[in-house]
């Protein structure tokens, strides 16, 4: 290799090696702001509640406690910060809806929507209602919230 080709590459490395950098430290800085999702809800209810959550494969269609999951197939709305969008009574109503298309529209196919879990016992139910509904999000990331959650469910920009 010539020194002028060596020079070129080295040139190419220092300008990739900049953009690397100037991403990391973006990443950082978005690490610095705290996490803006928390829960009001006791240990116990948080436990049970996530029990109840695991065992009805929730998770198999919705995001909880992380910020995006890039392998998420299922286009259902995270449910990080809801109880800051609904309330407990929604929550126990949806969950109890023998059609919950019929209480929130689906734009999805049919086996992407969300199911009926009116089969479940009643006490999963409220528990889980509960425990959704002290999901809260702090005021900073509460219109970006609201936001991404539009579009999940419509699949469209929110009108400005
Ligand atoms: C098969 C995928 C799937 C499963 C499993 C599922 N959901 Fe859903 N869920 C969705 C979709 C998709 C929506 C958005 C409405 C629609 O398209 O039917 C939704 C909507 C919701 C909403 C309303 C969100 C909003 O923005 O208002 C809540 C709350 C919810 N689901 C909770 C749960 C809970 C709790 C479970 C487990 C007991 C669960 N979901 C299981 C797909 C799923």
């Amino acid at each position: 290799m010539k020194r002028g080709e060596n020079g070129i590459l080295a040139i190419i490395g220092l300008v990739l090696a900049a953009g690397l950098l100037k991403s990391l430290l973006q990443v950082e800085g978005q690490h610095d702001r705290d996490i803006p999702f928390y829960s009001t809800a006791s240990a116990d209810v948080a436990r049970k509640a996530t029990d109840i959550y695991r065992s009805n494969n929730c998770k198999n269609c919705h995001s909880l406690w992380t910020l995006k999951d890039a392998l998420q197939s299922v286009p259902a709305p995270m449910l990080d910060g809801i109880g800051s969008l609904r309330t407990e009574s929604w929550i126990y109503n949806y969950l109890s809806s023998a059609d919950p298309q019929s209480v929130l529209p689906s734009r999805l196919k049919k086996e992407y929507r969300m199911p009926s879990y009116s089969k479940m016992p009643d006490d999963e139910r409220r528990l889980l209602s509960e425990y959704l509904a002290s999901l809260k999000v702090k005021d900073w990331y509460l219109e970006q919230t609201k936001k991404s959650e539009y579009e999940k469910l419509t699949g469209m920009e929110p009108p400005k």
